[in-house]
């Protein structure tokens, strides 16, 4: 009987939990045991797990977070740190490993999986980075609540004559951003796969002023060149240039908290199944995600160290439609 463990790891992402409890089931309809490692790699090398049942996993595919602790270990990023993961996993029996988890987490997967351990990632990320997936567990929610907010701040914009910075999370990564500000109708999206000068942002703040704008909305991505609080910084120093008065909201956290979407939901319950069945084939050393609607592999080594470049295209569409 194969003997599979399950962890979540790095920055938490909303529907981790339905795909912990997916790939426990799938995984117990094989007539696997399944343990469940507290707190990402650090649980593998303190050796913190639990036996997973199917009663173990009720009642959490709605909750966000991550009911099994997420962490971010520096020690498993050392050969000693991995060795005694390693030894934990053989002295236990366990023979197979699934990773919820976002670009460094899988780049520990590949780490294993050159070790001659039988692993399976799955992409957990609410920054939506990983090469070879089109989607990741976590992201349709940050997206969303970056929406909300954008939605908000432009009433409230609108009754006042403000421009609102609004910062959301992402990493180097300017997804959440841009498909946030293309579905809030953002006026300038700054984001790190393509710089913009605080003076231009100003310029087009002050263009939209004199087309007659209430309000205006910039979202800027975490890892923007020019982050939020650059911008501010530049609009401090010429108050006039823009015509709106500007106020800033970072969510920071919020972004990956709270309430997983449908859409994520049954993202994950597809990835952690499908996490199950490459391991039942045989099959190890990928990560699980989606090309289109359907699940996709791509090797472990093709993953890490490796950053998904986002559809700048869809960043002129934007600037043009901003009119
Ligand atoms: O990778 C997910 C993420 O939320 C990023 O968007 C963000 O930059 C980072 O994690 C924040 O990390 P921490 O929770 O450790 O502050």
């Amino acid at each position: 009987m194969r003997r599979m463990a399950i962890l979540t790891s790095g920055g938490d992402a909303p529907g981790m939990n339905a795909a912990i409890r997916a790939a426990t089931r799938a995984a117990l309809a094989q007539g696997w045991a399944i343990f469940g490692v507290r707190n990402g790699y650090a649980g593998l090398i303190n050796d913190t797990l639990q036996p997973l049942g199917a009663r173990e996993v009720g009642g959490i595919v709605q909750h966000g977070g991550t009911v099994l602790g997420s962490a971010r270990s520096a020690e498993f990023r050392t050969e000693a740190g991995r060795a005694k993961a390693l030894r934990n996993l053989a002295q236990r029996g366990i023979d197979a490993l699934v990773v919820i988890g976002g670009n460094g987490s899988q780049t520990g997967s590949h780490a294993l999986a050159q070790a001659g351990f039988a692993v399976v990632g799955v992409a957990s990320t609410i920054d939506n980075d990983i090469v070879g997936t089109d989607t990741t567990i976590g992201v349709d929610t940050a997206v969303n609540v970056t929406l909300e907010a954008i939605d908000r701040l432009r009433t409230t914009g609108s009754s006042h004559q403000r421009a609102f910075l609004v910062e959301t999370m992402g990493r180097h990564c300017g997804h959440i951003a841009l498909m946030a500000g293309i579905a809030g109708g953002a006026e300038v999206i700054a984001i790190p796969e393509f710089d913009i000068e605080p003076h231009e942002v100003a310029e087009r703040l002050r263009a939209a002023y004199q087309r007659g704008k209430t309000h205006a909305i910039v979202v800027v991505a975490e890892g923007a060149k020019h982050n939020a609080q650059a911008m501010v910084q530049h609009f401090a120093e010429h108050r006039d240039a823009i015509g709106f008065e500007l106020r800033l909201t970072t969510l920071g956290h919020m972004v990956r908290g709270g309430i997983p979407t449908a859409a994520d939901r049954v993202l994950a319950t597809r990835l952690g199944a499908a996490a199950v069945q490459q391991l039942a084939r045989g099959e190890h050393g990928v990560v699980v995600g989606t090309r289109g609607l359907a699940i996709a592999t791509t090797p472990l080594a093709a993953v890490a160290g490796q950053t998904k470049p986002v559809d700048l295209t869809l960043l002129e569409l934007a600037r043009v439609l901003a009119q």
